[in-house]
């Protein structure tokens, strides 16, 4: 059986252009979706999915096009990530893409690397992960470096407050128990690996810290930032989640111009 399940995936390995997978994400989560979908949201459920197969399938369409020599003049980021993250890295919530916007280019460069080698976004519950684990697989190193310029040199866009929490209670836990490695600004640290929080939606951090707490991101030995950060979040309790996160979001109030200006010199 074994033999054969091997055999069949070398087949289709080689048989199917990395592009493939990207149709394939989109078709899983789809099926997958659909099935849940009984329990709640049922018609924006629907349309979410909609919305996520054509810019899946427009993406794949780049991506196949663009497979040989560039000359379309459009950059990597342009052909295909815009199709999911924005014109201007700003991330949407329909789709939910996060704003990558301004994020430093290590990060980009090894979240990129994680979903590519199966260290983020390969776990069975994670769909929107499966997504970006499709795209890393169509590129290639080249392609990486360049869309990772691209988006540090984008302007960061302030933190969306969704969630509503409480700043003031939020602002203890975070000095408590994030600034050590976020830094005081959210800034992050690249020798602490730990990623921009200023900036990100307050709905994508949210399903980031489920996705830690329920092991669907940062449970692979070879994942050690992940496995850092999956420490710190199961630790935190339910009550805390929004409270810490009205604080990044104002944070990001005070730090985005600074941190913008500071990008644009050069410093990242
Ligand atoms: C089909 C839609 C789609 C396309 C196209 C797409 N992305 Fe994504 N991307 C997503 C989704 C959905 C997530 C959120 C994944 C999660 O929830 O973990 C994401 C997450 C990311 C992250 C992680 C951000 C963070 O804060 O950790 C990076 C970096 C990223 N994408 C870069 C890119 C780049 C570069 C491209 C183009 C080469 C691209 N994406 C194209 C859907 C897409
Ligand atoms: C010990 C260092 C450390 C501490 C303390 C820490 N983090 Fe992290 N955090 C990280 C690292 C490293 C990553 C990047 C994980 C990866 O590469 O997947 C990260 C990633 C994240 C992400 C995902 C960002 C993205 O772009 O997807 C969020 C959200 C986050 N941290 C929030 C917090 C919050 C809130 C706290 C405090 C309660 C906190 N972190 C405390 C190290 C830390």
């Amino acid at each position: 059986m074994d033999v054969n399940k091997r055999k069949f995936d070398r087949k289709f390995y080689s048989f199917h252009p990395r592009w493939l997978w990207l149709g394939a994400a989109a078709a899983l989560s789809f099926i997958v979706s659909s099935d849940g979908v009984a329990q709640e949201e049922k018609k924006e459920e629907a349309t979410v999915i909609k919305a996520i197969a054509d810019a899946a399938a427009k993406a794949v369409k780049a991506a196949k096009s663009g497979s040989g020599q560039s000359g379309t003049g459009a950059n990597v980021y342009q052909r295909i990530c815009l199709n999911c993250h924005g014109d201007k890295g700003q991330g949407n919530l329909q789709l939910r893409t996060p704003s990558i916007a301004g994020l430093p280019g290590w990060y980009v460069m090894a979240q990129l690397t994680k979903f590519k080698t199966r260290l983020r976004g390969a776990h069975e519950k994670d769909l929107t992960g499966a997504q970006m684990h499709a795209i890393a697989l169509s590129l290639n190193e080249e392609q990486m470096k360049e869309a990772a310029a691209v988006i540090a040199k984008m302007p960061l866009h302030a933190t969306q407050n969704t969630l509503k929490g409480d700043a003031a209670k939020g602002m203890y836990v975070y000095m408590d128990q994030c600034m050590e490695c976020h830094r005081y600004n959210g800034s992050g640290e690249v020798a602490f690996r730990s990623g921009q929080l200023v900036g990100l939606q307050d709905w994508y951090m949210l399903g980031q810290l489920e996705k830690f707490r329920a092991g669907i991101r940062g449970t692979d030995r070879k994942d050690e930032d992940g496995l850092r950060m999956r420490e710190i979040a199961s630790r935190l309790r339910d009550q805390d989640l929004a409270n810490v996160l009205a604080y990044v979001a104002q944070l990001a109030e005070q730090y985005v111009g600074e941190l913008n200006a500071a990008a644009d010199k050069g410093g990242k």
